[in-house]
């Protein structure tokens, strides 16, 4: 049977305190709405819909790419009338599952569980909680068949006590989703046409309602304030922690790691304490991660080290580089093997061939750097006339000394020797030493003025 699936997004999510779309709040560095849309698509849906209503532009923009269809509910009426409003663009002539865009960790094999289980009737489902504040309460009756779902607000004292929550996924065939969605109405405390009251209905008529448990409750909690969605976050992280340890990465402290978005790991990483890694980030074999890093779309090469508190963004590094600690490198960066970038050294737009080193208190812009290259401390590329950008290129084995300004446009051909402290602004002959810089005076006899006598 085809599957369709309804996916409900449009609410503000009052209670987030927040100008952003409830689903576009992230976890693990991606929205909320990513994540169901990803459980939807392990599943090979003939279609999917999005219902969305508040903040649907932004919402929409935020997911441009995705091969979904887009349902406006311009008023939230309850879950139900958006799962009517989805309806209409719907097949219906094969099943349909309907998930909540605020229920963030599911995972596909359990919606597999849940179609399968709706095969002859309807099926939700649901979990046992310590706490089930805020849920729809799942009312069973003494055969163990569920017979409807109760929200808080409506719930009886009883009621409320009942454990087992509703996770507000549910499937069934598209037939009968269309004749019970006539029928619902909204005559309850918050005057919303409510989806979960299609339980009852069912049950009215004879049909068998599956609860269908997950036991990890994480993976059915949805996220209706700040609160809940901090506590999903540190979970979504655990596991992630725990899938990279079971690949046989070694984590000082598996606590704390933050993963905003996919690390892929060779054999013998090992990574320190309070690092986040955003976006796509590859290290290879053996790359030793220090505490205190931000690492946002970089490759690492085998056997790099990164120093403590070094802050790394969308750059190639090599093979057997050495960064920081402090190092910093910025968009475009391309380093090949055993690079040294140390302490306080700023790395933008600028390749840097093999065996290289920049090791204190440089900026490197805009820059082409040989092989064998040492940079010397606190060396400038004066990249920015203040109009546009321009090049420096340093070519094989060159020596450039302490405190050299290098203004570009500017070459340095191979085999230069800069001394220290010199100010380059034309192309420097290779091989040779070049100078540019006051010539060193000392004047005899001089004497050191006097100080004046007090009084
Ligand atoms: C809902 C369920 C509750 C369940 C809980 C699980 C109902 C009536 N209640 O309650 O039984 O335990 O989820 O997390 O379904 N939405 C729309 N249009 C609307 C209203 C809501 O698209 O008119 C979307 C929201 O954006 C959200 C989802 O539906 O993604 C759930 O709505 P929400 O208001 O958060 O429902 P809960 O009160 O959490
Ligand atoms: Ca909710």
């Amino acid at each position: 049977m085809p599957l369709e699936v309804i996916v409900l997004a449009a609410g503000q999510g009052k209670r987030m305190r927040s100008d952003l779309p409830k689903v576009l709040h992230s976890i693990g560095g991606r929205p909320l709405l990513a994540h169901v849309l990803d459980a939807a698509r392990a599943l090979e849906p003939a279609k999917t819909l999005v219902v969305h209503g508040h903040g649907a532009e932004k919402v929409r923009t935020a997911f441009a790419q995705a091969p979904v269809e887009w349902v406006l509910q311009a008023e939230q009426l309850g879950t139900g009338h958006a799962v009517q409003q989805a309806m209409k663009h719907a097949r219906g002539d094969g099943s349909v599952l309907i998930l909540y865009g605020d229920v963030p960790l599911v995972r596909p094999a359990s919606l597999k569980r849940l179609i399968e289980a709706a095969e002859n009737g309807l099926a939700v489902m649901t979990t046992e909680v310590e706490d089930p504040k805020g849920y729809g309460r799942v009312v069973r009756a003494a055969n163990g068949n569920v017979e409807r779902i109760v929200e808080e607000k409506d719930a009886t004292d009883d009621e409320r006590a009942i454990r087992e929550i509703n996770a507000g996924f549910m499937a069934l065939s598209g037939k009968r989703l269309q004749g019970w969605l006539g029928k619902i109405g909204n005559r309850n405390a918050q005057k919303e046409y409510y989806l979960t009251d299609l339980v009852a209905l069912a049950a009215k008529e004879g049909v068998r309602v599956a609860g269908v448990k997950v036991d990890d409750g994480l993976e059915v909690a949805g996220v209706n304030s700040k609160v809940d969605l901090a506590v999903l976050e540190r979970a979504f992280q655990r596991a992630e922690a725990k899938r990279l340890m079971h690949e046989g990465v070694s984590l000082a402290d598996p606590a704390r790691i933050d993963v905003r978005g996919t690390l892929e790991c060779g054999r013998d990483v090992a990574i320190d304490v309070n690092c986040v890694f955003e976006g796509r980030v590859r290290l290879g074999d053996g790359v030793r991660i220090g505490p205190n890093c931000v690492v946002r779309n970089v490759t690492l090469g085998a056997g790099t080290e990164v120093l403590p508190f070094s802050h790394l963004e969308d750059s190639e590094v090599g093979a057997r580089c050495r960064l920081g600690p402090y190092a910093r490198l910025r968009p475009g960066s391309t380093l090949a093997e055993e690079v040294h970038i140390g302490n306080f050294v700023e790395v933008k737009a600028s390749r840097l061939a093999a065996q290289s080193k920049v090791n204190h208190l440089s900026y490197v812009g805009d820059s082409e750097i040989g092989a064998r290259v040492n940079v010397g401390a606190g060396t400038i590329t004066c990249n920015y006339d203040g109009v546009s950008k321009n090049r420096t290129v340093i070519e094989d084995d060159c020596f450039i000394g302490s405190d050299t300004t290098l203004v570009a446009p500017v070459r340095i051909a191979r085999g230069s020797y800069i001394g220290a402290g010199s100010t380059i602004t034309k192309d420097t002959p290779a091989g040779q030493l070049t100078l540019a810089r006051g010539r060193q005076v000392s004047i005899p006899g001089w004497k050191p003025p006097k100080k004046k006598e007090k009084g």
